[in-house]
């Protein structure tokens, strides 16, 4: 199984290697092999896997058997999983088995965050932490040094298709800065709103991984779709 594919540090120009993260959550449900053949064909390595409960989130999507099956469709794919769901720590063991290398679990939503970040991390995989637009900053400085990825959410949870909401960019530059600073080895990944437009600002913010639904599966094919958003960020 392909490990993380971690970004190595700047560039002496200061540039990262700048991942795309596919959400599966505005693919064609009804089609999800084919999808994921499409993304392979794209040359995309993440698919960012939008899991809802219908409680932590006014949305329900699936499960571990909906994943476990769509790796053994692909086996190259980083499956990288977002979790916004309540009691995460009671799935992750399953999402595990179903062959993520990757959870993300809301800060929002763990009660003891680096009781859950050590129990995602001895199975093996990377721990990310994210935090909903309106969640402060501050939440996360205790868990800078025990993260492999932070998620900035740049919309509500829930649903794909919505407009970013601006002021989550500055929460992106203030954990670049502190990244830089104290040399963390966290992916910095934002989530929602993420198209051909917006990519450029994110990335200038400091964001490496950038997940997109609406813009890779929707308007236009998967391909051309990946390539605007690639040469938006001078992929
Ligand atoms: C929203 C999800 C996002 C969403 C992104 O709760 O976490 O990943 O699918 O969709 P777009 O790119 O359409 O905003
Ligand atoms: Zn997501």
């Amino acid at each position: 199984m392909s490990d993380t594919p971690t970004s190595p540090p700047p560039t002496p120009n200061g540039r990262r290697a700048i991942d795309l993260a596919p959400s599966i959550l505005s693919a064609d449900f009804a089609d999800l092999k084919s999808e994921l053949r499409r993304l392979e064909r794209a040359g995309c390595t993440w698919i960012h896997l939008d899991v809802m409960d219908g409680h932590f989130v006014p949305n329900l999507t699936f499960g571990a058997p909906v994943v476990k099956a769509l790796r053994r469709v692909s086996r190259r794919l980083y499956f990288d999983a977002h979790l916004m769901v309540e009691a995460p720590w009671t799935l992750i063991d399953d999402f595990a088995k179903a062959g993520v290398q990757s959870i993300t679990v809301h800060a929002e939503a763990c009660p003891d965050l680096p009781k859950v970040l050590r129990q995602i991390r001895r199975l093996g995989l990377r721990a990310g932490v994210s935090i909903k637009p309106k969640t402060p900053l501050r939440v996360l400085d205790p868990h800078l040094g025990d993260v492999d990825l932070i998620l900035i959410m740049s919309v509500e949870p829930g649903f794909g298709g919505q407009e970013l909401i601006p002021a989550t960019l500055n929460k992106v530059r203030r954990l670049e800065l502190n990244r830089q600073r104290h040399g963390y080895a966290f992916r910095l990944q934002i989530d929602g709103g993420i198209n051909v437009e917006t990519a450029p600002l994110a990335v200038a913010a400091g964001a490496d991984v950038l997940v997109a639904g609406s813009a890779v599966f929707q308007g236009g094919t998967v391909a051309t779709n990946v390539k605007r958003l690639r040469a938006a960020v001078g992929g």
